[in-house]
């Protein structure tokens, strides 16, 4: 029986190996993390992430072929493959900060690895990592071995959130980079028979370790560049009177660009676009590649951009301040159908109305309080350490409420802010929330959900992102 163990039950190893452990019934399974919290979590009812799907799969195998475990050492030791999905953050302070990744959990990992093996393994990375990184790992392996082999893949995750099981499911593809080596191709070929239990042979694509490793960062460089180039599109429909859902429309159906990510927003954020891009920039400037460098930072650039822009507006079409004012906020969360606030765009659209002094009253179906002050209170980049070390907010922001119903959160309020596109937010009863709220009531959409001419027709001042604006709004520009 092959043994498989992941450390790191977060949101990519824990869903991974949920469905790995569902499509292999003869592999046993057991995930690892460090924090106790997490992994009581994943043995309870309530799983410690939301995600649509997973209580389903975990349910049909844990304690069957899936266990969850905070012994990290006794799993290790007994498993045959070895998956590293622990956090990656950017460095703060030292060489490289605000753009390196620090590697020191996945450095501590790999020195745990080696003390404590007494078999050969296969060392899976699973977290998105510098390229290269593989090669600094295999140094600590082999330099601590005592005589026990290691072969080291990368195997990059491409699920995203909100739709982790689907993409688990049904992969566009999977990613095995291997040394070109004769142990190196027997690694990849003992990885892709687990995959192949339920992913067609051609969708797994075999390369080299550093493709591996930089094909990850760069599906996450492009993607984030389609949305900062309809967002930068959106602020010249705005200007031009054009509509950005016609000119995405328009533009995607050509076949060689295609209809996927092109929605203008407020901005993108999750765990990964933002870490990855600037990866890749300190990357191509340690490379000697300044102009490379640049052209990707300017992805990061346009997404500052377009969050600044948005609260810009808000605040120039409530008469230049919103202070003392109740803004409802709408959603939290980085995108819908998950409780994930990693870099969501509403941490910075909500810092930005908090220095005008406004009061914000916070709804999102899947975000707590806890959560919500934690991450109004945190320095960038703080996030993404283990749960457990982060340290707890000193103290509640007073000008923010977090409530747990969208009537509530709008009722007096004077504009309403929609930062995540959940479903729920497209069918409020808004001629209810307009009768509650002070007048002029305003609308800042910053996801193209609501109907902006229904709304108009209520009473509603609405600014939906890259649409032609109503007149209230080209009287008060935003200032640059
Ligand atoms: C992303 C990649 O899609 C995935 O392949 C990789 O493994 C991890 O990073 P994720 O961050 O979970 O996944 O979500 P994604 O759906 O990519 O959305 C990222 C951000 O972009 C969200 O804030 C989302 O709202 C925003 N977005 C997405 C847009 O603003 N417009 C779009 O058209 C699509
Ligand atoms: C382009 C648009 O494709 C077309 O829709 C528009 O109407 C006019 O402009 P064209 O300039 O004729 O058409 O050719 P295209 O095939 O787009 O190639 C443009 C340039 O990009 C060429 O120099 C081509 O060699 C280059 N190219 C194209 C690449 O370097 N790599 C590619 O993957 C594709
Ligand atoms: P991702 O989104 O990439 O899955 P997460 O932050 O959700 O990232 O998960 C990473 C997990 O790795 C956390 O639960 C953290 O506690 C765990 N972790 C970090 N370092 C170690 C370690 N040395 N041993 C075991 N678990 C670790």
């Amino acid at each position: 029986m092959v043994k498989i163990c992941c450390i790191g039950a977060g949101y990519v190893g824990g869903p991974t190996m949920a469905v790995i452990a569902l499509k292999c019934p003869e592999i046993q399974v057991a995930v690892v993390d460090i924090s106790v919290s997490r992994i009581n979590a994943w043995n309870s009812d309530a799983l410690p992430i939301y995600e649509p799907g997973l209580d389903d799969v975990v349910k049909q195998c844990r304690g069957k072929n899936l266990f969850f475990s905070t012994d990290v050492e006794k799993h290790v030791a007994e498993a045959d493959i070895v998956f590293v999905s622990v956090n990656t953050p950017t460095k703060t302070q030292g060489l490289g900060a605000g753009k390196a990744a620090d590697l020191t959990y996945w450095e501590s990992a790999a020195r745990m690895i080696a003390d404590v093996s007494k078999s050969d393994k296969i060392v899976v990375e699973k977290s998105t990592v510098p390229v290269k990184t593989a090669e600094a790992i295999e140094k600590i392996l082999t330099h601590n071995s005592k005589g026990i082999n290691f072969q080291i893949l990368s195997n990059p995750e491409f699920l995203a959130e909100g739709t982790a099981i689907e993409d688990l499911f049904k992969p566009d593809r999977v990613l095995i980079g291997g040394r070109e080596t004769k142990e190196g191709t027997k690694a990849i070929e003992t990885l892709r028979d687990v995959y192949a239990h339920w992913v067609p042979v051609d969708r797994i694509i075999c390369t080299n370790l550093w493709s591996a490793e930089l094909s990850k960062l760069a599906a996450n460089a492009f993607l984030a560049q389609r949305i900062s180039s309809v967002n930068a599109m959106s602020a010249l429909c705005e200007a031009t009177g054009a509509d950005v859902s016609q000119v995405s429309h328009a533009v995607g159906k050509d076949t060689r660009i295609g209809p996927k990510f092109l929605n203008a927003s407020v901005g993108f954020g999750g765990s990964c676009f933002q870490k990855d891009i600037l990866n890749l920039v300190y990357i191509c400037e340690c490379n000697g590649l300044p102009e490379v460098a640049n052209y990707w930072k300017q992805v990061i650039k346009v997404n500052d951009y377009q969050k600044n822009r948005f609260v810009n507006r808000i605040v120039s079409s409530m008469f230049n301040t919103v202070s003392g004012k109740k803004i409802a906020v709408l959603g939290f969360a980085f995108k819908k159908d998950t409780g994930d606030t990693r870099e969501t765009p509403a941490i910075d659209v909500c810092k930005g109305l908090l220095g005008d002094k406004a009061r914000l009253s916070i709804y999102d179906p899947q975000v707590n309080e806890e959560q919500i002050q934690r991450d109004l209170s945190m320095k960038k980049f703080d996030w993404d350490h283990p749960v457990h070390l982060q340290p707890m907010s000193p103290s509640s922001i007073k000008q923010v409420s977090v409530v747990w119903d969208a009537y509530a959160a709008t009722k007096d309020a004077h504009g309403i802010c929609i930062l995540t596109e959940w479903d729920e937010f497209k069918t409020l009863d808004y001629q209810k929330i307009y009768d509650n709220m002070q007048k002029p009531a305003f609308v800042f959409d910053g996801r193209n959900i609501v109907d902006v001419a229904k709304l108009r027709d209520i009473g509603f001042i609405v600014y939906s992102i890259g649409k032609p604006l109503d007149q209230w709004l080209k009287d008060m520009p935003a200032v640059a």
